[in-house]
């Protein structure tokens, strides 16, 4: 950005029917649940414990009844936080006083585990990614579709209202045609002993980060991206891949990147590039709850930045799924639908990322 080019701030742009087409996150969700959606947690994990947990108990749409997990002392350490029942993994999937389960386990079992809840007939809000191939996502689907239960990934940026005013700026021709889209979810390392190090456990930069860009593109670019070319350090004592770079494009010709990885400075960012501007979105996939977001519009003579209000997206996310599954046979809505070949086809992408990416081994 020049630096001599003045800033303008403006109000926001005001959402409607999306270029993109339907956002399946950010749909009017009805909040007049008769009775909250009764949750069982699967998994005793940090992410739980710091954040969905109790953003679910303090949710009107939802009601935490049980937590299940592979050590009954940590289980129980989380029941009496939350105050609900400590389980097994296993027994917390035959109880009847649930409706639905969210699964926090490492990604390596989110399919699996989704598939065993969906069979004893409870709805499945998972953490993202659904899977860790696209056969297992399309398998886990299937089964959803077929017993007609809701079954959505716990992808939270989806569900904030900032992508909304972002769709608005396109539909209004704001940045002209556009060119290009670039992604980035990048952050410093981890303690060694995180379950993202873990091969086995479907660790790897792009299942946990490249997924966030990845998603965007598709949420802003619709359907039909086509993985070009591919990147990945891996580290040399097992071929978990560090960080990485993918080359995609539209079938209209905008060309995508991405970029992923844990041995970076923070960033979470995307930006799309049109013949007459360029609009920059910081803070794309982990605002704060009480962040405004700041979008930012370069055009070739001046800058708009647009203040948006701040949003919850995890509380979002909750009270959409709670929704859902309110009303009843949701899992044959189109809304319903979309989520879920989303989902697919990001495991697609991911597939071939993985297997067009020119791997270059590093020490790590
Ligand atoms: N949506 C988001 O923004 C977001 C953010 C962060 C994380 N996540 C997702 O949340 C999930 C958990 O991440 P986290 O960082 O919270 O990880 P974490 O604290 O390490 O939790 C992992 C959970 O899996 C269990 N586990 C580990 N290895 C296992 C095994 N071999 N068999 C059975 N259970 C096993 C752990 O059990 P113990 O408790 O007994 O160790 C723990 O309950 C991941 O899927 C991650 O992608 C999502």
């Amino acid at each position: 950005m020049d630096d001599s080019v003045p800033a303008r701030r403006s109000t926001p742009p005001q959402p409607r029917s999306a270029h993109t087409g339907p956002a399946p996150g950010r749909e009017a969700v009805d909040t007049a649940v008769a009775r909250p959606v009764r949750f069982g947690a699967l998994g005793t994990s940090s992410f739980g414990w710091r954040r969905v947990l109790p953003a679910m108990t303090a949710c009107p749409q939802t009601e935490l009844v049980a937590v299940g997990g592979r050590s009954p002392e940590r289980s129980q350490r989380f029941a009496d936080r939350f105050g609900c029942a400590g389980s097994s993994l296993a027994a917390l999937l035959e109880r009847d006083d649930i409706d639905a389960v969210y699964i926090s386990l490492p990604p390596s079992l989110h399919g699996e585990w989704a598939a065993r809840a969906l069979h004893a007939g409870k709805h499945v809000l998972v953490e993202k990614p659904i899977s860790t191939t696209a056969a297992e996502a399309r398998a886990v689907v299937k089964l959803a579709e077929e017993r007609d239960l809701v079954l959505r990934e716990n992808f939270m940026f989806l569900h904030h209202p900032q992508h909304d005013a972002v769709t608005a700026l396109i539909a209004e021709g704001r940045l002209g045609g556009l060119r290009s889209f670039r992604g980035a979810f990048c952050f410093p390392p981890l303690p060694a002993e995180d379950i993202r190090y873990v091969p086995g456990l479907g660790g790897g930069a792009l299942l946990d980060a490249g997924v966030y860009p990845l998603r965007a593109a598709a949420m802003l670019l619709g359907p039909g991206l086509r993985v070009a070319g591919a990147t990945a350090r891996v580290r040399a004592s097992d071929g978990l891949d560090l960080s990485g770079q993918a080359l995609l494009v539209s079938p209209s010709g905008v060309s995508t990147s991405v970029e992923f990885g844990f041995e970076h400075a923070y960033g979470s960012s995307y930006s799309l590039w049109g013949e007459g501007a360029k609009l920059t979105v910081d803070r794309a996939f982990t605002p704060p709850a009480g962040y405004q977001p700041v979008l930012v519009l370069e055009e070739q003579d001046h800058v708009e930045q647009f203040t948006l209000p701040a949003a919850d997206q995890l509380n979002r996310s909750l009270a959409g799924f709670a929704a859902a599954v309110a009303a009843g046979g949701a899992a044959a809505s189109p809304g319903e639908a979309r989520w879920r070949q989303d989902a697919v086809a990001m495991m697609e992408l991911v597939d071939a990322v993985r297997a067009q990416a020119v791997r270059v081994t590093v020490e790590g």
